[in-house]
């Protein structure tokens, strides 16, 4: 009976979650019981109609303990909760909740029947480097430990796994840890029944990167990885290849140079073969070392190209994906420029060539010292827009070259958080996180906000503390999209 009702109300709930379905890359999404999605360094499998997404549960305030989180969704952007697919057992020693259990994967043995999940598994200061294996009958678990393992004899760190569509065979991919003889990522191809590794198909020597997934396209495999700068975001790589053994290419860069891959780190890949086109998704992470649980999730379609050996990201705030034919369309708004905001107190117009008209709003900070954009046209809902900021605080370490230090106040900075507040009420505010960009680098956060039917809107924008001060990045713009089923958009379930 409970579980009848469940079902009954998740299907009620799907039906009013429905009308945002749009992927917003970097916002706060929420499943269908209205909490957020906490699935971190995630996998996708497609499997009886639905997508399946297994990632690292966070328990608020906590790096490890928290198990296997597992989602269904019909469309990719509506997500039912199944609770814990992999649940930490006290005292067990490679899953209990003191223990690293990260970047889960599941695939299907045919052989055995079963779904297979495989992840790092590791003690609190990653001593141990293993595979993690457990076995569940229904793929949404629970899955019952079976083993944790040293990959061929070998340390196993960020664990990746692929599964070539054209032979169903299946792949690791793990960095051999942060010692010197190690900094090499491997992959290997796992046993046919998927129980255990083979043998080693190529390294990728002294690289030093992690978090590998492996795209695959009809005459291409390009392998992305990220550098390893801890929960800070770097600039992904990616190789080519024609066959999994290599010749592997050089590395390059894949999205624009200093956004640090928009923010994220890879992990993942998803392939949506539809009816009409194939769309790769690029599945990363947007740690918030801050607060792990609530960090964000950037996926955006891939842009391939096999003849000129490119493979490529772009960032889209707002786009419509259908899983069905395999075509995605970025989704227009209206842009509101910070040359026509007004400022309230310190906040001023600034000089910035970088920026759109060359001005940029600065010196906004605590709630007097504001930013107004004003006739922003609502469609009487919750609507996403996007606010478009330079955050120069920098976010390297100090003896490394991802970036400057991030000193305010002596504290290392994440990130800035500014207050929104629609319409002048100021009972509600939203708070907006700005994580650190890069000098001259404009990135954009979206926040979902209920705007009036009409052109008489006002948003305003501020300054939250951050743990340190009370300072909002320096705004560029904001848009504002169109509410899922308006302008031509359909609605999906
Ligand atoms: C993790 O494992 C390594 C290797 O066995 C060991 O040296 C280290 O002390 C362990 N860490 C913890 C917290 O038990
Ligand atoms: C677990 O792994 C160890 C080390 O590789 C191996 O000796 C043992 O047979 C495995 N146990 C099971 C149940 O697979
Ligand atoms: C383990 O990794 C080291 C460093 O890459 C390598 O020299 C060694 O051959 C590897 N061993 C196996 C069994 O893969
Ligand atoms: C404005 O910010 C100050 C702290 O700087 C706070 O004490 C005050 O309550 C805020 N007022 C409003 C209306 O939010």
């Amino acid at each position: 009976m409970f579980s009848l009702l469940r079902s009954l109300s998740n299907v009620l709930l799907c039906a009013t979650a429905a009308s945002a379905v749009y992927i917003v890359p970097g916002g706060r999404w929420r499943d269908t019981d209205g909490n957020l999605v906490n699935a971190h360094a995630g996998s996708i499998v497609f499997e009886k109609g639905l997508f399946w997404w297994f990632g690292e549960y966070k328990p608020e305030g906590q790096v490890e303990g928290g198990g296997i989180a597992v989602y269904s969704s019909p469309n990719l952007a509506t997500w039912t909760h199944h609770g814990l697919a992999l649940e930490p057992v006290e005292g067990h020693p490679y899953i209990s909740p003191k223990m690293i259990i990260q970047r889960p994967k599941v695939v299907h043995s045919e052989e055995t029947g079963q779904y297979h999940m495989w992840w790092h598994a590791d003690n609190s200061t990653y001593g141990l480097l293993l595979q993690g294996f457990a076995t569940a009958d229904q793929i949404q678990g629970p899955y019952e430990f079976v083993n944790a393992t040293a990959p061929l004899g070998n340390w196993s760190q960020d664990f990746g796994m692929f599964t070539d569509y054209k032979d169903g065979r299946s792949y690791a991919l793990y960095s051999n840890g942060d010692r010197r003889e190690g900094r090499d990522v491997y992959l290997t191809s796992f046993n046919e029944a998927v129980t255990g590794l083979d043998e080693v198909v190529h390294r990728f020597d002294k690289f030093d990167l992690e978090a590998p997934t492996v795209v695959q396209t009809d005459k291409s495999y390009y392998a992305l990885m990220s550098h390893k700068t801890g929960y800070r975001p770097n600039n992904v790589v990616a190789f080519r290849a024609d066959k999994l053994s290599g010749p592997w290419s050089q590395p390059w860069i894949i999205a624009p140079l200093n956004t640090r891959t928009f923010n994220s780190q890879s992990g993942f890949n998803l392939r949506i073969e539809g009816t009409k086109k194939t769309t790769h998704l690029y599945i990363g992470d947007q740690w918030d070392s801050n607060s792990l649980w609530e960090s964000r999730y950037i996926w955006l379609p891939l842009e391939i190209d096999d003849e000129k050996k490119d493979l490529s990201l772009s960032w889209h705030d707002v786009y419509d994906l259908d899983v069905v034919t395999g075509e995605w369309e970025a989704v227009e708004g209206t842009t509101y420029y910070g040359k026509d905001a007004t400022t309230a107190g310190n906040a001023w117009k600034q000089e910035a060539k970088f920026a759109s008209d060359g001005v940029i709003l600065t010196g906004i900070y605590g709630n007097d010292s504001t930013v107004t954009f004003s006739g922003v046209q609502g469609s009487g809902g919750k609507q996403w827009v996007s606010f478009y900021y330079q955050n120069i605080d920098d976010m390297g370490f100090g003896d490394q070259p991802m970036g400057a230090p991030d000193r305010i106040g002596g504290a290392w900075q994440l990130r800035r958080i500014a207050s929104v507040v629609v319409n002048g009420k100021t009972d509600e505010v939203h708070s907006l996180y700005q994580r650190d960009s890069h000098k001259g680098i404009i990135l954009s956060t979206p926040l979902e906000l209920e705007l009036e039917a009409g052109s008489d809107n006002t948003i305003t924008i501020g300054g939250l503390f951050n743990g340190v001060d009370y300072k909002g990045a320096d705004i560029d713009k904001i848009v504002v999209y169109p509410a899922e089923g308006s302008g031509g958009y359909p609605t999906r379930v």
